[in-house]
């Protein structure tokens, strides 16, 4: 079960965290791997890891804000190596080199572009670039990964990322209802407080983080992959429009 064999995938952002997670992973199931970021040596690192476990991988180093681009890169890959069955929107601004906690109140209207840009826009460009080819070869997985923070409240200054996330959770559940005749489904991933100790900071203050998960942990990116894994195989073909929560228990639903 959920071998991804013969199956192609993107992932954004996947040149560290969460994302290079998520690609190890698919690959790891068999997936051939489409490595997205926009730093070049991160995207190269990611595949360097996916070959060495025995996998394929390649690089695509594009900004997902920026639709032309999104199209460009998918049309290559799709020409070079196989039509993409999987994209994984990935690509934040809510990791390792995120944001300041700002409330809206402290906000300016320019704040706010940036958060909706990369963690909404940034997903529709990507969608928009694959459903065709998905729709017309009658499979496709949309998984866009997004936060707690677009499904509760908090009080922390969270609000424009919330906003986006949020955005990005109604956008996956009516793209599902307007793709499930045509073999495509499109679920979000929810994630709580996720790991940094990838980029090597601030071992204490993970630990107290920690006591505020019910699990006991933050989350890895093996969970996140793990997830994503799933909602990608065969066999997650009737769960669509679903945000899957994958917080350590942080937010019950
Ligand atoms: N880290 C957390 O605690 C946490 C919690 C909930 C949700 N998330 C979400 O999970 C996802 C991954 O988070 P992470 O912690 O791995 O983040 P990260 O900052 O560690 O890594 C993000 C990667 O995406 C790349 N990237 C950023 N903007 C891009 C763009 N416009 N185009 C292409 N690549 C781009 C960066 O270069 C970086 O390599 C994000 O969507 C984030 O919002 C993270």
């Amino acid at each position: 079960m959920f071998a991804l064999d013969g199956r192609s995938a993107m992932v954004t952002g996947a040149g560290q965290g969460v994302g290079a997670g998520i690609a190890r992973l698919l690959a790891a199931q068999g997936a051939i791997v489409a490595v997205n970021d926009l730093d070049p040596e991160r995207a190269e690192h990611t595949c360097a890891e996916i070959r060495a476990a025995g996998g394929r991988a390649f690089t695509t180093v594009f900004d997902v804000t920026d639709p032309q681009a999104a199209l460009l890169a998918v049309r290559t890959f799709e020409r070079a190596v196989a039509p993409i069955d999987i994209l994984v929107n990935n690509a934040g601004n809510g990791g390792a080199e995120g944001f300041r906690p700002t409330r809206f109140r402290q906000s300016v209207p320019e704040d706010w572009q940036r958060f909706a840009d990369v963690n909404l826009f940034g997903v529709m460009a990507c969608t928009k670039a694959v459903l065709d080819g998905m729709c017309a070869r009658r499979f496709g997985r949309v998984i866009t990964i997004a936060s707690a923070a677009g499904v509760s409240g908090q009080s922390f200054g969270i609000s424009l990322y919330g906003a986006a996330k949020g955005g990005a959770i109604a956008f996956m559940r009516h793209l599902a209802m307007e793709s499930a005749r045509d073999g495509v489904t499109a679920n979000t991933v929810a994630l709580g407080l996720m790991d940094p100790r990838p980029s090597g900071r601030d071992l204490a203050h993970t630990a107290e983080q920690a006591k505020h998960i019910p699990v006991g942990r933050l989350g890895t990116p093996q969970d996140a992959g793990a997830t994503c894994v799933f909602l990608a195989s065969d066999e997650a073909a009737w769960i669509t429009g679903q945000t899957i929560q994958v917080n350590g228990g942080a937010i019950t639903t």
